[in-house]
């Protein structure tokens, strides 16, 4: 088949064809090896190496010396949890990379856009140390200001210069609603943008809705890429959990529907209003009644039981994010975090449900 296509297409367009398979890079919260996680508690070698192309451990930050600051506290201390060191060591076909920011820490990469030369060079050292391939920079909205733009981009051309020897993977991520971002000189400088295309809607919002609807992570990525970032740099984010809510009337259950707060708390997570899909998968298993809905034009799925009302991903919702990803030429999907999927199958019959639905929609 591929001698074939090679034998019937013009280079050109073959190598089209063979950089269009989408990456699947997935994420993995180094908070959810804490025993508190229960039987949701995940370490790096749980991660199956053959599914993903690119696994990101979250997430490490930078000090004021211009260092990269290890957030993990037993990093150094303890060789159960030597997690960084699994990550670079246990990999298979896919790369293992570092994101540096994040909902916490991305304040902190003003440390690294004062000094691009000394962070780099610090960069450089972290990867080669923990036999790392690469990194994530994220800058997210939350501690976003304008003003960073141009020092940014000063930074992204030091990382990317110094990484061009090893192959060393540069990658930015930017929230859906990210102001005035120069997202054109960014694309330049990284090898993919992960678009952080969830959260639409969630318990602090008064009425039921999507937390992550097709619809509207169409019109996000189509927003950056009216704006400049190439399709085939455009990573989606697809989120592995789900927002949750108390119906105020349940009889009133369809998308807009009044809720009185926040669902039950899920027993992995344990975060108010969210639910990792393992632990909707468990309660689906363990608990009849539910009912599964789908909002067909916004390309949605929710869940229904009683006053409790659910937002989230499912294999079948999935499998249709996978298809439109490949189908619209989309670099690929960023899943948020695979400690949240059923990666030891206790409500599923397979591990990894929610990655290996979407690498189906790939095909
Ligand atoms: C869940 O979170 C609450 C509040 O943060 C805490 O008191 C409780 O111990 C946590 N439960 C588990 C099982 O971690
Ligand atoms: C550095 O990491 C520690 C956790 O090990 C964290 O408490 C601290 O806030 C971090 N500092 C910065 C500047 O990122």
């Amino acid at each position: 088949m591929i001698k074939l296509s090679l034998v019937v297409c013009s280079l050109v367009v073959c190598l089209g064809q063979i950089q269009s398979a989408p990456k699947l890079i997935c994420y993995y919260e180094n908070w959810f090896s804490y025993p508190s996680h229960g039987k949701g508690q995940m370490f790096p070698k749980d991660i199956d190496n053959t599914l993903c192309t690119h696994r990101v451990y979250g997430y490490n930050s930078v000090l004021p010396s211009a260092e990269v600051n290890n957030t993990d506290p037993w990093l150094e201390t303890s060789t159960q949890y030597h997690q960084l060191y699994d990550w670079g060591h246990l990999k298979g076909e896919d790369k293992s990379l570092i994101a540096i920011g994040g909902f916490t820490f991305a304040q902190y990469l003003t440390y690294a856009t004062a000094n691009p030369t000394l962070f780099t060079t610090n960069m450089v050292n972290f990867l080669k140390k923990y036999s790392l391939d690469g990194v994530v920079l994220e800058w997210s909205s939350v501690a976003w200001k304008y003003e960073y733009m141009e020092s940014y981009v000063v930074l992204l051309k030091h990382l990317k210069e110094a990484f061009a020897q090893d192959k060393y993977i540069l990658a930015s991520i930017i929230a859906a609603d990210q102001p005035g971002y120069d997202i054109k000189s960014v694309a330049e400088q990284v090898d993919f943008v992960i678009i952080q295309s969830f959260d639409y809607h969630g318990s602090w919002n008064t009425e039921v809705g999507h937390s992550s609807a097709l619809e509207d992570q169409k019109i996000s990525v189509n927003r950056w890429v009216e704006n400049g970032l190439p399709a085939a740099k455009a990573i989606v984010t697809v989120p592995a959990y789900g927002h949750t809510w108390t119906l105020s009337d349940p009889t009133k259950t369809d998308v807009g529907a009044p809720a009185s707060g926040p669902g039950t708390v899920g027993p992995f997570t344990n975060s108010t209003g969210k639910l990792g899909v393992n632990e909707m998968m468990l309660r689906l298993k363990d608990t009849p009644g539910w009912s599964r809905k789908e909002d067909i034009p916004a390309g949605a799925a929710y869940y229904v039981l009683g006053d409790q009302w659910v937002s989230i991903e499912d294999e079948k919702t999935a499998e249709v994010k996978g298809n439109w990803v490949k189908s619209a030429g989309l670099a690929g999907i960023a899943v948020q975090a695979v400690n949240n999927d059923d990666f030891n199958a206790l409500g599923s019959t397979t591990k990894f449900p929610l990655l290996r639905a979407l690498i189906k929609g790939f095909q």
